[in-house]
């Protein structure tokens, strides 16, 4: 969809405020129609979120860069909202857990990023491909194992419990503890709006103890993982609320986000015929596919939220201080003014740096670890079923999985795998 032309520092915010989230299953499941008319009205503007709050969308490539970078606007909502009496949404497990580099500003998010990142170093990463693939491939002959033309549901068989296994290396978690831990995440990281349902506070109670205990374990008997890293650092270092927060992200960034892309990249490719063949055809390709497939399908669609602590002028309108603002990565990552034919899937796109994966300082600490995750999960699965299809009937499938918001994710992903094994080796 063609942009509306916006002369820089001539727009005019909308005065009717737009409700954002919460959506109808159609924009739920495909948004980037009403991203791109929301971004055609204005590039950043004042919404009503679904809990009531209101907040500010940032919906255009520039401005989405200029707010993920600007010192101006805080990542620390508690500090800046809290003294003003201004009501923030919380979220499971609660305040106690929401100490991490992703909720706090210099200096204390250069030494929580500093601490945790020693276990993202590239030699580190790289280190982890044989036993990502080893974890690939028993998903496969687990799924394989339903003999062939079954259909087999992909999101529960491979996509989550993928990155869950490589995040449960690199934690040190042990494997009989993953599935119980896999399980509760999965109930607390399904959507809802509104007040969390029971269960969901359930589950956060178990995360929270489970945690704990790891914690304790790893301070009797630390091994080579991050957990005993963390552990180990003094406590002028991290403190106990901070180790705690950071393994409870670590966790939650770590594994819905790189399932999410893996399970919508797969019907990105099956939705595009032309560019599953060309990456068959060709898997030197894979890891700019990737990179395409963070782009165009948008796993995490907004970036966290983050608060003005003091007015700013973001694409031409002016944002007072004290207020929420959303970055949308999903529209911004579709902007025609930053990308030629955004709407298309193209595996050899060089045109611009998708924000995908965020941008500036909370950068994501990930990404190496996630663009190795997918490239060798595409590998595997598209080297033993380059024919694999649909189950179900293309409108069947939803994205209900993760809040829309900050997640996009599949409930599930009926495949029927098939034959021919072989194709990329
Ligand atoms: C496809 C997979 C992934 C996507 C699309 C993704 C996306 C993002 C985005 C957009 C941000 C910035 C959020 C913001 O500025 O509000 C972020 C931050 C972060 N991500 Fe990822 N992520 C992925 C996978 C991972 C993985 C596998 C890990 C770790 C195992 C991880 C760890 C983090 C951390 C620690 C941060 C916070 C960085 C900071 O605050 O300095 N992510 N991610």
């Amino acid at each position: 969809m063609p942009e509306t032309p916006h002369a820089p520092g001539t727009q005019t915010a909308e005065t009717a405020e737009t409700a954002w989230g919460g959506w109808q299953p159609a924009i739920r499941d495909d948004p980037f129609g009403h991203f791109a008319q929301a971004r055609a009205r204005c590039p950043v503007q004042p919404v009503r979120l679904a809990d009531g709050h209101p907040a500010w969308v940032v919906l255009g490539y520039d401005a989405a860069r200029q707010a993920l970078s600007d010192p101006r606007i805080s990542k620390d909502m508690l500090a800046t909202l809290e003294d003003n009496g201004d009501v923030v949404a919380e979220g499971l497990p609660g305040r106690e857990f929401s100490r991490h580099m992703l909720n706090v500003d210099p200096p204390d998010h250069t030494r929580l990023r500093r601490l945790v990142s020693r276990a993202f170093a590239p030699p580190r990463v790289a280190a982890l491909e044989p036993a990502i693939r080893d974890i690939a491939h028993s998903l496969l002959d687990e799924l394989d194992a339903a003999g062939p033309g079954a259909t087999v549901d992909l999101v529960a068989g491979f996509a989550h419990p993928l990155p869950f296994r490589v995040i449960g290396e690199l934690l040190g978690i042990p494997e009989p503890e993953r599935a119980d831990l896999l399980a509760w995440f999965q109930v607390l990281l399904t959507g809802w709006s509104g007040d969390p349902p029971a269960e969901a506070v359930e589950a956060s109670g178990k995360i929270v103890t489970y945690l704990r205990e790891l914690v304790a374990t790893k301070r009797r008997s630390p091994a080579d993982d991050l957990v005993s890293v963390l552990v180990g650092a003094s406590d002028d270092a991290l403190t106990p609320q901070e180790l705690l927060s950071s393994l409870f992200q670590l966790v939650v960034a770590g594994h819905d986000t790189t399932a999410s892309l893996i399970g919508n990249g797969v019907v990105a490719l099956i939705d595009h015929p032309d560019q599953l063949q060309a990456l068959l055809a060709d898997t030197t390709r894979l890891p700019a596919a990737v990179d395409e497939l963070v782009r165009f399908t948008a796993p995490v669609p907004h970036a966290t939220f983050r608060v003005t602590a003091e007015p700013v002028t973001v694409g031409g309108v002016q944002i007072p201080a004290r207020e929420q603002v959303l970055v949308c990565l999903g529209s911004a990552n579709r902007d025609s003014r930053h990308f030629t034919e955004p709407d298309v899937l193209d595996i050899g796109r060089r045109d611009g740096r998708s924000l995908g994966f965020g941008h500036g300082m909370h950068y994501c600490l990930g990404a190496p670890l996630a663009r190795l995750e997918a490239r060798v999960a595409f590998e595997a699965l598209l080297g033993r079923h380059p024919g694999l299809r649909l189950g179900v009937d293309r409108d069947a499938l939803t994205w209900a999985h993760g809040d829309g918001l900050v997640l996009r994710g599949l409930v599930s992903l009926p495949v029927v795998l098939g034959p021919s094994p072989g194709a990329i080796q």
